[in-house]
């Protein structure tokens, strides 16, 4: 998968590319990252990307023209999009992330800043307007993180144990169950007996119905999504 990001702050991403997941990925091609800083798409000397909104109206907009000519420098593969990162999207879910891994080799991912982009960059160049949630950031550049780090997740072979993307909260349909790991006891505090035994039979069950619990608990909309009645999920066992 290539990431395109064009964006005033590309040194965001650098907290991307720290993560040894994403080294061990843009080393062996399975994924690569290519910034591009819309301010050197400026159509004036002050470099300047944005303008007031025609008929008045708080705050200041991207201006089209630099962000086409930041588009059209881009070279595209044949299944590319083009994403605009905006409040204004769809909310964006786990299974976006399966589906654009699966239909696409590249995604151009646009940064919105200020108090959005002209309209008719909407209409004429991009795809998907695509937003993490509802609350509003002062840019797109966290929210493009967002996008690239769960769509990376479902390439094959970027994350080591496809065990543990299958496994993931939400992926697997509901939210994942408690997990455990040395010592055994703190401060009083023990873990699940059922864990210690090595029944693994015992501990699938176990899991199965914790996972079921924290989805009820905290996302009983995802268990709707499944069609699953409250009823069936029984509670917590020690
Ligand atoms: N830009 C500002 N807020 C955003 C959001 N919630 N999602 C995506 N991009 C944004």
């Amino acid at each position: 998968m290539r990431f395109d990001v064009v964006t005033l702050f590309p040194e965001c991403f650098g907290a991307v590319a720290v993560s040894k997941i994403w080294q061990n990925a843009i080393d062996s091609k399975k994924l690569s990252l290519h910034l591009h800083q819309l301010r050197n798409f400026s159509t004036n000397k002050h470099k300047t990307v944005d303008d007031t909104p025609y008929g008045g109206g708080a705050g200041m907009l991207l201006q089209i023209e630099p962000l086409v000519a930041a588009i059209e420098s881009i070279p595209r593969l044949e299944k590319s999009q083009v994403w605009l990162m905006s409040p204004q999207g769809h909310v964006w879910e786990q299974d976006r992330a399966v589906s654009a891994h699966a239909d696409l080799q590249q995604i151009i991912l646009v940064c919105g800043r200020y108090e959005g982009v002209d309209e008719r960059f909407i209409e004429g160049w991009v795809d998907q307007c695509i937003s993490i949630g509802n609350y509003v950031l002062s840019g797109g550049e966290l929210a493009a993180m967002v996008v690239m780090e769960s769509v990376s997740r479902v390439v094959p072979g970027v994350v080591g144990d496809a065990m543990s993307v299958s496994e993931d909260s939400i992926q697997s349909g509901g939210l994942k169950y408690p997990q455990f790991t040395r010592p055994r006891e703190f401060r009083g505090m023990m873990v699940p007996e059922v864990l210690l035994q090595g029944d693994h039979q015992k501990i699938a069950k176990w899991r199965e119905k914790q996972a079921h619990f924290r989805t009820l608990q905290n996302r009983p909309d995802l268990l709707k999504e499944q069609n699953i009645l409250p009823t069936e999920v029984k509670g917590k066992t020690k």
